[in-house]
């Protein structure tokens, strides 16, 4: 009998990448990241992308990103007067060098607040967690760009990015 390469390789392809990334992923240590609580916050900032943990970045990130919305990654994600001040109360509150200390003080550490990014993927901390990753990994169809957490991280959602 004839080996039927062809659905061998078709089942391969099919496997590589998510096998491959999450088999990686979920060999490092586990920390959590309180997923955002806040129905507002939750639909205004989880539309375009995850709605990112506000224990990743300080909270004078969140204030000058809350400041610039109209001005946001190339994007415009200007919300009402109401719901910034509502979003930016929640996100400072939960920060992660005020009530979110306990869960981004490992992502924050050595960044200080005064000159921290509004990218959570340039924190030194988030650079080296994935140095890893190669080039095409993160051009590959289903990542394309690093803000991408829950390609790879497929409990990001949860609070969890070991997996
Ligand atoms: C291309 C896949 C990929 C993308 C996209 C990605 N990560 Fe990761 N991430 C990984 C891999 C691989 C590791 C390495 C885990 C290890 O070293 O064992 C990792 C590690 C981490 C860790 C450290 C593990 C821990 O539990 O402390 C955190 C935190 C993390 N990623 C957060 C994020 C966030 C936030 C985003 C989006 C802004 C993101 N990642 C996007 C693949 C990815
Ligand atoms: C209209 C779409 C849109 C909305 C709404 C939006 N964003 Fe974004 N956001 C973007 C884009 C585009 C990027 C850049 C993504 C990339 O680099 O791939 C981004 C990036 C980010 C990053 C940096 C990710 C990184 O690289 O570490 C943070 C943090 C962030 N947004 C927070 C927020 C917050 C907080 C809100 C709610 C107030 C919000 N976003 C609402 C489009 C949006």
């Amino acid at each position: 009998m004839k080996f039927p390469t062809r659905p061998v390789v078709l089942g391969l392809l099919a496997l590589g990448f998510s096998a491959l990334i999450l088999s990686r992923a979920q060999a490092g240590g586990g920390h959590y990241y309180p997923p955002v609580a806040d129905s507002v916050v939750k639909e205004e900032c989880g539309s375009c992308h995850l709605a990112f943990p506000p224990s990743m970045l300080p909270a004078s990130s969140w204030k000058r990103m809350m400041g610039e919305l109209d001005k946001h990654f190339g994007d415009d994600a200007s919300v009402d007067p109401e719901a910034a001040r509502k979003i930016t109360a929640y996100l400072v509150a939960n920060a992660g060098d005020t009530g979110g200390q306990r869960y981004g003080g490992k992502l924050l550490r050595g960044v200080d607040p005064a000159t921290a990014p509004q990218r959570i993927t340039t924190l030194p901390k988030w650079v080296r967690e994935h140095r890893e990753v190669q080039d095409w990994e993160w051009r590959h169809k289903d990542v394309r760009s690093k803000a991408n957490c829950t390609a790879c991280h497929a409990d990001a959602e949860l609070g969890y990015y070991e997996d």
